[in-house]
């Protein structure tokens, strides 16, 4: 019983491993690289620009706000952003924009919720 539980577990995880780990388009990097993630994740986004001195940031929109900038929902580091715990919250549109405006394509990101086995 509790390994056929297991085994379900194990395959519900492939399954989604296989269908998210799919190549994002370039401009934002995201690390793990998919578009997929649960709560409590963790998550870097970079900037993959040549020119450094462009000032290229995160941003998102999100039903929480449009066009936050990373200190405001995560620890940037240059033109990187980390994220230390995802909530579903999080989920949302994603890209990097420069000093002047630029923006890169932008990635869409989606935190599941956690599923709660002994609540
Ligand atoms: C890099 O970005 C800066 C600031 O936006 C700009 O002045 C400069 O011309 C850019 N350099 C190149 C090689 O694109
Ligand atoms: C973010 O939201 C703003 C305001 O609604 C919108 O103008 C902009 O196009 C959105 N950006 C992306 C990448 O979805």
């Amino acid at each position: 019983m509790e390994g056929t539980f297991l085994r379900w577990l194990l395959s519900l995880n492939l399954l989604v491993w296989f269908t998210t780990d799919q190549v994002l388009p370039a401009g934002l990097t995201v690390s793990p690289s998919r578009s997929q993630f649960f709560e409590e994740d963790s998550v870097s986004l970079s900037c993959e620009e040549d020119n450094i001195s462009a000032g290229w940031t995160v941003r998102r929109n999100t039903t929480r706000g449009t066009r936050t900038q990373c200190d405001g929902w995560g620890k940037p580091a240059g033109s990187t952003c980390y994220m230390r715990y995802l909530v579903p919250s999080d989920t949302g549109v994603y890209w990097c924009e420069s000093r002047e405006g630029a923006a890169s394509s932008s990635i869409q990101l989606t935190v599941s919720g956690k599923i709660r086995l002994w609540s």
